[in-house]
């Protein structure tokens, strides 16, 4: 999603502010801009596209001044043109803006009406023309972004520069994130993460929801929503340039699928008391005996972490579990039982819709449990029960290693939620530690196939369209894989339930549409491959995701097998993870896509 990065600096600041945008590009976006004061005027370079078409225009038209601000923008309204590309301006003023001006309809046409003449079709150059028009009539900085937040409905965070203050900037947040960074030198930053902030400090200060900040170069102050001075605690952000290195790896999402074993044995430490053999939580007292029901909603590849949980939750716990993509949750009006558990479940902690579901749910009231990579995020910080995953930073579009790191989490709160329940017995809990454990190992052990996968993902690489089929937690891992491929690969793939392809998905078999089967061996795995079967006799060609019993039992036939070590079911979701991403990734690299930055897609969706 779009990235801010704003600079109050001692010297020329445009450098830096590409350098920041390059480290915002994992968001993904499909134009950007740089505004800077110089000479008594705002002057912007812009550009259609990724960010070497900028990096062009900066090359041969430099942008000098020591204040500035920058944007990669995610197109929502208007075509991602350059002329649609932050900053927006007047003659008076710059800004860019993260998030959705809702009310811009209205707002544009009272300002039309005025004379003001709009030059984009964005919903931000509203916010340029109101902040201008005041300035205009000697209404000073300050005084006019105070008025004119209020008459702002939906979600933003914006950066402002005016042309007659040239060592001020003004930064706002409502629903996006934005952070003060502070450097060593006077200089203050403003950006939509730490990560941008990360070459220029690690000192940071998160703005709550409602602040804004005035920056000039003797310092910041921050007001909240009220217009009240208030302090920001300031944090050691304990992000630094490094983290966001592909290493030796082709892409990001590689080397995000290779830190698996790590991050998930990382993870997993906060939740396994190995000595005594106990899962625990962050928070132990944290009453969950008394919940009768769960409420789990997310979005994308963080719901399918949450489809496997509702899986564990009900056969651990027997707990009643309800499940549903946050864009849908809030407008069903669903029945939430008062003191009920409602789960969020979220990589980025800032998705729009997942944020809207459960601030609905918190006035349903119910306990917030949130299962979030970002600690500092703000699903984290209005959680009653906050259940972080220790993947670091996810820098690859496509998310992999949160999602396994999800999973570890949800399988220890499920093992709470039984035992909590007294459903879980001391040698039950035992098992489910070892289990638990040995997740790390089989992670390794599963991306031993790395090289197997690479060599079979042709065959995918050629089809038009692709089915993925599992039963029991390895449905989700379908509808799961079948994401990762269309996402970065572009081909287009669905999952489903393996019993459901008969009642109509088996009409679009044939031998030009792979069929990937995960089924480790288990009690499901013979339907699991009965279904298949209907699958090959109606010449479909099947790869099948199994162990080695697996293979030895259903292989022969296949156009491929991938052999996975042999797991404990619990830990089967995270383990058949690799292969799903592995093979997204390979068919993504054989048909030359981008694979760290698809098309269309952003990493932190923070539109509704
Ligand atoms: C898919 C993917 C998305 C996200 C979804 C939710 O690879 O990354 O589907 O899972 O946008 O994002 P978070 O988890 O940040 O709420």
């Amino acid at each position: 999603m779009c990235g801010i990065i704003g600079i109050v600096g001692r010297e020329d600041v445009a450098d830096r502010l590409l350098d920041g945008l390059k480290r915002l590009e994992y968001r993904g976006y499909d134009s950007a801009g740089i505004a800077t004061l110089h000479s008594g005027i705002i002057d912007r370079r812009r550009a259609e596209g990724k960010l070497v078409n900028l990096g062009k225009e900066l090359s041969s038209d430099p942008l000098p001044g020591s204040i500035g601000i920058a944007h990669t923008r995610w197109a929502t309204h208007g075509a991602p043109t350059t002329s649609n590309a932050h900053p927006h301006a007047t003659d008076e003023v710059a800004l860019v803006h993260n998030g959705i001006i809702e009310n811009f309809k209205p707002l544009r046409e009272e300002l039309q009406g005025r004379g003001r003449v709009f030059t984009s079709e964005t919903d931000t150059e509203v916010v340029a023309h109101l902040v201008s028009e005041a300035i205009e009539a000697g209404v000073l900085p300050e005084e006019a972004v105070k008025a004119v937040l209020p008459r702002l409905h939906g979600a933003f965070a914006l950066a402002i520069l005016f042309r007659q203050h040239p060592d001020l900037l003004i930064g706002a947040r409502l629903g996006s994130p934005l952070v003060l960074g502070y450097g060593d030198d006077g200089e203050t930053y403003l950006g939509s993460d730490a990560l941008a902030l990360a070459p220029l400090t690690q000192k940071i200060a998160y703005l709550e929801e409602g602040d804004w900040v005035v920056i000039t170069r003797e310092g910041a102050k921050i007001f909240d929503k009220d217009n009240v001075p208030v302090e920001r605690p300031v944090t050691l952000s304990g992000v630094s340039g490094a983290m966001i290195d592909k290493g030796n790896h082709r892409h990001f999402m590689l080397k995000e699928i290779y830190e698996q074993p790590v991050v998930v044995a990382q993870t997993l430490k906060s939740y396994l008391q190995r000595m005594e053999e106990r899962v625990t939580l962050p928070i132990p007292d944290f009453d969950l005996g008394s919940i009768r029901r769960v409420t789990i909603v997310a979005c994308g590849t963080s719901f399918y972490a949450g489809m496997v949980a509702k899986y564990w939750f009900e056969q651990f716990a027997r707990v009643a579990v309800d499940l549903d993509v946050a864009s849908e949750f809030r407008y069903r009006t669903p029945v939430m039982e008062e003191g009920g558990l409602a789960l969020f479940i979220s990589q980025s902690g800032e998705t729009a819709d997942t944020l809207a579901a459960l601030r609905h749910a918190k006035n349903e009231g119910q306990k917030i449990a949130v299962v979030v990579n970002v600690p500092t995020s703000t699903m984290a910080r209005e959680a009653d029960l906050l259940l972080p995953t220790h993947a670091g930073p996810e820098i690859g579009v496509a998310s992999t290693k949160a999602f396994t790191c999800q999973l570890a989490v949800l399988a220890a709160l499920a093992a709470n939620l039984a035992r909590a329940k007294g459903r879980l017995s001391a040698a039950e809990e035992k098992d489910i530690v070892r289990h638990l454990a040995e997740a790390p190992a089989a992670l390794n052990a599963a991306l031993a196939y790395d090289e197997m996968i690479e060599g079979m993902a042709h065959h995918v690489a050629a089809a038009r369209d692709v089915l993925y089929l599992g039963r029991g937690t390895d449905y989700p891992l379908a509808l799961e894989g079948a994401l990762k491929l269309k996402e970065i690969s572009y081909i287009h793939a669905e999952g489903y339930a393996a019993g459901e392809m008969k009642h109509g998905p088996i009409a679009l078999i044939d031998d030009a549409v792979p069929v990937i089967v995960i089924a480790p061996s288990g009690p499901l795995f013979d339907k699991t491959v009965s279904n298949m079967q209907e699958v090959q006799a109606r010449g479909g060609k099947v790869v099948l995701i199994s162990d080695y019993d697996g293979v030895q039992a259903a292989g022969d036939g296949c156009l491929a097998t991938i052999t996975m070590p042999k797991v404990h079911p619990l830990i089967a979701p995270l383990v058949y993870a690799v292969p799903v991403q592995l093979l997204a990734y390979h068919v993504a690299v054989a048909k030359g896509t981008d694979v760290d930055q698809p098309r269309n897609l952003a990493k932190s969706v923070t539109v509704e």
